[in-house]
C-alpha cells in the first residue's frame, strides 16, 4: 500500500475516535463549540500518523497511542487558531475554511486556543492505560519543556520577530525546529519514553522526529509559495506578502532542497542498521518532501 493509502487511512480511524473523546469531553458552550471547530475541521494528521509508526515500533497500546495523538493534535489546533489571529499572520481561512476566529470572534478563539492546550494535557495525564507513573510523569515534563517558552510558543515568537528581517540559516533553522520540529519530535519519541525505552533508542526517535518536522516546515514554506488554496486550505502568498524570514527566501527552492535531502542521506546512513528493519520510516521522509498538500 502506498503512504498515501495509509495515511489516508489512519487519519479516517483516527478522526472517528477523536470525534467520540471531543464529544465525550465537550459540551454545548460556544467555547467548547469553537475547540471542536478548530480541532476537527478537516486537519491532515500527519503527526498522529507518525504516533501510530513508532507506537507499533516502541511496542505501546493502540489506546496509549491514541491518547498521545490526540493529545498533540490538541496542542497542534490551538497553535494554529492562534497563529491564524489578526496579531499573529492573521490568516482568515484554516483547512479550506474559515480560521476559528473568523468563524466564532478573536476572543472565543484565543480561549478555544487556550483551552485545547489544556485538554491536551488533561488527556496525557488522565487517559494513558500505562501503569508507569514515573515514565507518565516524564512525558508530561518533555511535553511542557517542548512546547512552552523554549519550544513551539517560543519559535512562534521568533517567527514574528523575524518578519522582514534578513537572517543566517541557522537562525531561521533553530526557528524552525522549535515552531515545527519539537512537537514532531514528541510525536515519535512519545511512544518509546512512555514505553521507557533505551536512551539510544529514543535518540534515534527524536531525531526522526526533528529532520520529519523541518521537513514539513520546508515544504510548507514552499507550498506556501506554489501551492492554491484548493490544495493548502490556507492563504496562498501569506509567508511573501507577511514578509515571514524563510529559508526558501533566503537561499532558494533548489538549495533548500537539496539541503533537506542532505539531511536525510546523513541521518539514513547514520541509522542505517535500525532503519533496514523500518524501510517505511525512510519513505516517509521522502512522502514529505513530495507532498503538495
Ligand atoms: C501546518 O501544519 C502548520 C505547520 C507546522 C507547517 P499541518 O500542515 O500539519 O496542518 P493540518 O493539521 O494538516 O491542517
Ligand atoms: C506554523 O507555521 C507553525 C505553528 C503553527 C506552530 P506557519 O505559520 O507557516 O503555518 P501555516 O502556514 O499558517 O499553516
Ligand atoms: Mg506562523
Ligand atoms: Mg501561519
Ligand atoms: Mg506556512
Amino acid at each position: 500500500m502506498n503512504l498515501n493509502t495509509l495515511i489516508n487511512a489512519n487519519k479516517k480511524n483516527f478522526d472517528i475516535k477523536f470525534k467520540k473523546i471531543l464529544k465525550n469531553k465537550l459540551d454545548k458552550s460556544s467555547l467548547s463549540k469553537a475547540m471542536y471547530y478548530g480541532s476537527m475541521n478537516g486537519g491532515k494528521r500527519i503527526r498522529p500518523f507518525l504516533v501510530m509508526e513508532s507506537a507499533k515500533i516502541a511496542n505501546i497500546s493502540t489506546n496509549d497511542a491514541f491518547i498521545i495523538a490526540s493529545c498533540i493534535e490538541c496542542i497542534h489546533s490551538y497553535s494554529l487558531i492562534h497563529d491564524d489571529l489578526p496579531s499573529m499572520d492573521d490568516d482568515d481561512y484554516r483547512r479550506g475554511k474559515l480560521s476559528t476566529h473568523k468563524k466564532f470572534n478573536e476572543a472565543t478563539a484565543i480561549l478555544a486556543g487556550d483551552a485545547l492546550h489544556d485538554l491536551a494535557f488533561e488527556l496525557i495525564s488522565g487517559n494513558l492505560n500505562n501503569k508507569n507513573e514515573s515514565s507518565k510523569l516524564r512525558l508530561i515534563n518533555i511535553l511542557s519543556l517542548y512546547i512552552g517558552h523554549k519550544g513551539l510558543a517560543l519559535g512562534q515568537a521568533l517567527d514574528l520577530e523575524f518578519e522582514n528581517k534578513t537572517l543566517t540559516k541557522n537562525k531561521i533553522l533553530d526557528m524552525y525546529s522549535k515552531k515545527t520540529g519539537k512537537l514532531f519530535e514528541f510525536s515519535f519519541s512519545a511512544p518509546f519514553i512512555l514505553n521507557n525505552k533505551s536512551k539510544k533508542d529514543i535518540q534515534f526517535a527524536k531525531e526522526y522526529g526533528m529532520l520529519f518536522g523541518l521537513i514539513f516546515q520546508v515544504i510548507d514554506d514552499l507550498i506556501d509559495e506554489t501551492g492554491n488554496f484548493k490544495n493548502i486550505g490556507k492563504t496562498p502568498g501569506k509567508d511573501i506578502e507577511q514578509g515571514k524570514s524563510t529559508l526558501l527566501g533566503l537561499i532558494g527552492k533548489e538549495k533548500v532542497i537539496y539541503m533537506c535531502y542532505n539531511k536525510i542521506n546523513k541521518f539514513v546512513k547514520k541509522y542505517r542498521f535500525k532503519l533496514n528493519r523500518y524501510p517505511l520510516l525512510v519513505d516517509l521522509l521522502k512522502f514529505g518532501m513530495k507532498r503538495v498538500s
